[in-house]
């Protein structure tokens, strides 16, 4: 009986997905070209395991603006610097919403994240408050000391590996260094195994997380079957959700007492999230809406800065020309004797050159989050309709030649002298997007890497595992939430 009911509701879902498609056909006028699609499907079997290159391929047929259908959903992608500005400043209004995934949705209290909260006034004055209590130069000062001491374990730790000659996974130790450094600035306390040993529970829930959100589910682009589930995303993902809440709300009730118990404050972001807490409805905050929030800043901050200082490391060795300049520039400046701060971080241009060109190469969120118009807007004189998708393809705009020379080198050079920026003004390079939902853990996200990469590079040499050359080093790329290295990077720290 329920395997019938389940038939008959599977055939009246493709019936609908069919008039669907028949009425939809013809239906949008002045849409972007686009390639033409399968009934039912459109062109989601065209995308591909590398979504963001065969974009980018599809671009030069289509142009800067296209159109595609994935299931049921409409998607524009802007692949030029003039597309994304039109996007991002001439219509950003349109554009200040963004789609929610399932997996995303799965979690409690969505609509308390800062990433997939519609822009309305409960998301700026979140975002408000990390931008003012976080991620301020003077803030951010503030806490030096706490990412000095996170690198320098991280830099003993690597001490330990180079004595036994062992070889460490990069991105790993920079994931685990992020997430150290995250659960510092909200709960003064860290999360993971200093030793990096264990996996521990709590970096395994998180990477469980970008893991399910990494894979492609069809409720995202056939509304209708959401409630299915067919491929049991939200439910797998939602029991690392719960488990990571559950984990929250311990800290969260003990701080709770702590404050009662004394009035010292520990000044962290859990602290101001409290404050604001106690003021009462008025303020918009409880106990269990920060957690969303808290959570956003360890999904968005962890994976994008370790996979950047991992991808930066690799460039490295498969360049030793360029890791012999970066030491020289470091030792010409700090000395071989004292350990690289932040303070020292201006007088580095080279270094800083280096997490730049990183990121204009291997973007971590090469098609940035997605947006959804909020109405009809035209966009290089097509129409993107109200309920359309919209995507900016950076990372086909960093590697365009008619933007950069030789952009497939990895050449920091480049942007020595230059003027341009990763701030969101600069729209042929946009590694944390623009506008509104610019990525406000860029500061962070920027003194957090070129620290690493510069502790890295100054407190070692490194060599590459046995049968691996600068030429062999696989650099292929594996997407997904973020844009990772398809193979880990493996070397082998050696004391200098
Ligand atoms: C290399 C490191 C990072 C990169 C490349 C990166 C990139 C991005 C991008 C492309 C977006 C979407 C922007 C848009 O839609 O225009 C974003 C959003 C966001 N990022 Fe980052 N990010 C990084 C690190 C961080 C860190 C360290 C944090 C916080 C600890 C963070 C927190 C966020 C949040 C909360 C959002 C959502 C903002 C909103 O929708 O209002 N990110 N990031």
């Amino acid at each position: 009986m329920i395997m019938e009911i389940h038939t008959l509701l599977l055939l009246l879902t493709l019936s609908l997905l069919i008039i669907r498609f028949l009425l939809n056909r013809h239906g949008r006028k002045n849409q972007p070209p686009g390639p033409t699609g399968l009934p039912i499907i459109g062109n989601l079997h065209q995308l591909g395991p590398q979504p963001h290159c065969t974009l980018s391929t599809m671009a030069q047929t289509y142009g800067p603006i296209m159109s595609l259908r994935l299931g049921s959903v409409t998607v524009a992608v802007a692949s030029s610097p003039a597309t994304a500005q039109e996007i991002f400043q001439k219509n950003d209004q349109a554009f200040a919403d963004r789609p929610i995934p399932e997996s995303v949705a799965a979690q409690p209290n969505v609509a308390d994240t800062l990433a997939w909260a519609p822009a309305n006034p409960r998301w700026r004055n979140r975002r408000r408050i990390c931008s003012t209590q976080i991620f301020t130069t003077q803030r951010l000062d503030l806490l030096q000391h706490l990412r000095h001491r996170k690198v320098q374990e991280l830099a003993e730790h690597l001490q330990k590996q180079a004595s036994k000659k062992s070889v460490v996974e990069i991105g790993e130790l920079a994931f685990a260094t992020m997430l150290n450094l995250v659960s510092n600035t909200v709960f003064s306390e860290d999360l993971v195994d200093p030793e990096f040993q264990s996996a521990g529970e709590f970096k395994e829930l998180v990477w469980r997380i970008m893991e399910d959100a990494g894979r492609v589910n069809l409720s995202d682009y056939f509304p209708v079957l959401k409630r299915f589930d067919l491929q049991g995303v939200k439910r797998h993902v939602a029991v690392s959700y719960a488990r990571l809440h559950e984990i929250f709300d311990g800290m969260i009730r003990k701080r709770l007492r702590d404050r009662e118990s004394s009035p010292a404050r520990n000044g962290d972001f859990l602290d101001v999230l409290l404050d604001h807490c106690q003021q009462g409805e008025a303020a918009d905050f409880t106990v269990d809406n920060i957690k969303p929030l808290i959570l956003d800043l360890f999904i968005a901050g962890s994976d994008t800065s370790g996979s950047t200082t991992e991808w930066a490391m690799a460039e490295l060795l498969k360049n030793p020309e360029i890791m012999q300049k970066a030491r020289k520039e470091l030792i010409q400046v700090i000395g071989t004797s004292n350990e690289v701060k932040e303070s020292d971080i201006p007088r580095l241009p080279f270094i800083q050159a280096i997490v730049k060109e990183t990121l204009r190469l291997h973007p971590p969120v090469p098609l940035l989050l997605p947006y959804v118009a909020g109405h009809d807007v035209k966009v290089s004189g097509y129409t993107i309709h109200k309920g359309n998708q919209v995507l900016i393809n950076q990372w086909s705009i960093g590697r365009n030649p008619q933007f950069w020379d030789d952009p497939l080198l990895f050449q920091p050079e480049r942007f020595l002298g230059s003027n341009i920026d990763f701030k969101g003004r600069d729209f042929e390079y946009l590694p944390f997007g623009s506008g509104r939902r610019i990525c406000p853990g860029l500061p962070l996200a920027n003194r957090m890497i070129t620290l690493m990469v510069a502790t890295f590079v100054h407190s070692f040499e490194w060599e590459l595992p046995q049968g691996v050359t600068p030429q062999t080093l696989d650099m292929s790329e594996q997407y997904g939430i973020t844009l990772k290295k398809l193979s880990p990077l493996c070397a082998i720290p050696v004391s200098v």
